[in-house]
């Protein structure tokens, strides 16, 4: 189960519509499409003003692998790469401030917490990591339960609100930790039990940060994964390329493939928003649990 970290975009100011792209593309991910208009503009513009340039070149991301030749056949340099990870860092980065001002966001947490103490057996003293804890709220919802949590996340900004909060709850069992798990190994300590919440669909290569896991948990040690259900693209109201959601089935074979035991899921969430259309769509989330067998 793995993501792309980046995908070609065309700047159509300097196309000069020569076709070569398409011509060189091994899957047929670009084409020449007179009749797309993606309509974001109804939504932002009051005066209906904006001009549509609907003669463009556009890429079917599903199809495209990322294989780099449109990029260096185009001679105008007009496609170029799109870093998908650091937009999206930018953008937690962005969204900091008011992350727990979203109730969607705090009544999610309330239910994976309570879903996670209803599941799991833990014993006093034990120390835990949040992985991508964000601004913290899944790992202050289970702060008494806990000797010691470890919350990481790559956003710095995240890292700021977190420090900021258990500075005024003087929460001193909870330490927040600037640190891409992706981009490095964590190897200073090891934890009794690991939770992450709705961060497993931003990460690339799934099955190697289960590894990962699997190495910093002790013998017997937990893992609780919150995530999507399957879903058809529309929860991220943004450009998003990582995963559309999990077959819980198949998430379950990939921490079987890596040592754990017991494994087991639910829904215990559900989130409910309203689409561009006024539909209520409706976006279920599991919960994952299983025990590092070594
Ligand atoms: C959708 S937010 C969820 C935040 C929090 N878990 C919550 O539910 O409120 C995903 C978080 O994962 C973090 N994240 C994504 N990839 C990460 C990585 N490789 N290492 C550490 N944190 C990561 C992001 O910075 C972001 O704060
Ligand atoms: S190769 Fe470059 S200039 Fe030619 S059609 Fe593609 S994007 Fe435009
Ligand atoms: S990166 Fe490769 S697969 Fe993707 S659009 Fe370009 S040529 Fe096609």
């Amino acid at each position: 189960m793995q993501a792309k970290n980046k995908i070609p975009v065309i700047d159509v100011a300097k196309c000069i519509d020569c076709e070569k792209c398409i011509t060189v593309c091994p899957t047929n991910a670009i084409c020449k499409n007179s009749s797309f208009s993606c309509s974001k503009c109804i939504k932002y513009c009051l005066t209906m003003k904006v001009p549509c340039n609907p003669d463009h070149y556009v890429f079917c991301y599903e199809q495209c692998d990322a294989c780099g030749l449109c990029v260096s056949a185009c001679l105008v340099d007009a496609i170029r790469w799109f870093e998908i990870k650091k937009y999206m860092k930018k953008h937690f980065d962005q969204v900091a401030q008011n992350w727990d001002k979203n109730q969607i966001h705090v009544k999610r947490t309330e239910a994976i917490a309570a879903s996670f103490l209803q599941k799991t057996k833990l014993f006093k003293g034990m120390k835990a990591l949040e992985f991508g804890a964000g601004t913290g709220l899944l790992s202050f919802a289970l702060k008494d339960h806990f000797a010691d949590i470890t919350l990481m996340d790559s956003s710095a900004e995240m890292i700021k609100i977190t420090e900021e909060k258990i500075k005024s709850a003087e929460a001193t069992t909870l330490h927040p930790l600037l640190f891409d798990m992706e981009k490095e190994d964590y190897i200073a300590k090891t934890f009794d039990v690991i939770f992450s919440q709705m961060v497993m669909h931003h990460v690339d290569d799934i099955e190697k940060m289960i590894a990962k896991f699997g190495k910093l948990l002790d013998r017997g040690g937990i893992l609780a994964i919150a995530d999507l259900y399957k879903e058809d693209g529309s929860f991220h109201e943004m450009e998003f390329h990582g995963h559309l959601g999990f077959d819980p089935e198949q998430l379950g074979e990939t921490l079987k493939k890596n040592g754990f035991i017991n494994i087991n899921h639910e829904q215990c969430f559900e989130i409910e928003r309203l689409s561009e259309d006024s539909k209520l769509k409706k976006f279920p989330v599991f919960l994952m649990t299983a025990e590092n067998r070594d």
